[in-house]
């Protein structure tokens, strides 16, 4: 039977090489840079690659930092909701990649994607169905989006990034809250063969609201508050919400993680790429306490408190 908690003990990312500055989209469409940086906070993003490709080289990343071999990983979760085909799941093909053992599946929850199969990677963990799990959030949301049409073509990009989750006796996972209101589902969508579509003010709105809500929600479950958040992982959609949300949290910005300047908005893989980051710029340590929260299309929501264990 394996211990009931589970840590995470590894972590890794993956960014296509091609770089796409506001000057290039500036000379191509109906925008400029100064926009781009007041409304978004963006300054560049990376687009390319295929989500497998980016899933296997973050997964990758992420089992050399834990000290796995490829064959230790007994389930997969990898969300995306822009998986390579229709079917099958993207997972397998990351899972054949990565010469990974056991079983593994897709999650689309958006950009709340990550932290959904996080409690999913947790429960399969706390189910003794796994010991070792291989949990990836990868996207390329630039073949979702009209290159043309400068109210998205500015904000989102591709990028994967990825933790390992393995049983251990002392729990990491503190808290979650985890929603969707169904009734808004039509302000952020893509249709088949189609662009994505979105009702930027309304989400606006709506992700300043929602994230606040869910990560106090979150802490409280945990019985911690905002002083006690070593690292706030948000979605990297816009500046301005991660900072109108830090600032109605009480959290201040030098204990948020920030990657969307160099990333713009890679939809499930954003919370764990600037997890990655912060954990790569030495900005972690045994103890700490993590709070994640993910928002997008649906609109769903996820919020997780973290314990850090890896060294
Ligand atoms: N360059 C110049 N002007 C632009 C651009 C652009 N790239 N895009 C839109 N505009 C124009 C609009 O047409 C509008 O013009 P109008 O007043 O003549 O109609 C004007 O700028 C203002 O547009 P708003 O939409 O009011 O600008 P706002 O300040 O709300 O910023 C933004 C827009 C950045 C999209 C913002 O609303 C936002 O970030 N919303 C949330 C988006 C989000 O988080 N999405 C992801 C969630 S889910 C997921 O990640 C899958």
């Amino acid at each position: 039977m394996s211990p009931p908690g589970a840590v995470i003990t590894g972590w890794g990312s993956a960014l296509p090489d091609t770089v796409v500055t506001n000057a290039q989209l500036e000379a191509r469409l109906d925008t400029t840079d100064e926009w781009i940086v007041t409304r978004s906070g963006i300054r560049e993003r990376r687009i390319g690659g295929t989500v497998s490709s980016l899933a296997t080289d973050a997964g990758r990343r992420a089992l050399e930092r834990a000290a796995l071999a490829p064959e230790q990983v007994d389930l997969l979760v990898l969300a995306t909701c822009t998986p390579d085909l229709a079917v099958p799941a993207t997972s397998a093909a990351v899972h054949h990649a990565l010469g990974l053992s056991g079983g593994a599946f897709d999650v689309n929850a958006a950009c709340a994607g990550f932290v959904y199969a996080l409690v999913a990677a947790h429960g399969a963990l706390s189910a003794g169905a796994a010991r070792r799990v291989l949990l990836i959030g990868a996207d390329c949301v630039s073949r979702l989006t009209d290159p043309d049409d400068r109210a998205t073509a500015v904000l989102f990009a591709d990028g994967a990034g990825a933790v390992v989750l393995e049983a251990a006796e002392e729990d990491g996972l503190l808290a979650v809250d985890l929603g969707v209101d169904g009734s808004a589902h039509d302000l952020l969508t893509c249709a088949h063969g189609g662009f994505m579509v979105m009702e930027g003010k309304e989400v606006f709105r709506r992700a300043v609201r929602i994230t606040v809500d869910s990560a106090s929600n979150a802490l409280q479950r945990a019985k911690l508050t905002p002083d006690d958040v070593s690292l706030f992982v948000p979605h990297q959609a816009n500046l301005r919400i991660i900072e109108a949300v830090a600032s109605r949290l009480g959290i201040p910005m030098d204990r948020v993680a920030v990657v969307v300047d160099r990333t713009g908005n890679t939809s499930s893989a954003s919370v764990p790429l600037a997890l990655a980051d912060a954990a790569d710029a030495g900005r972690l340590h045994p103890g700490d306490n993590v709070l994640m929260t993910g928002f997008g299309a649906g609109m769903s929501w996820a919020s997780s408190v973290v314990r850090w264990a890896a060294p």
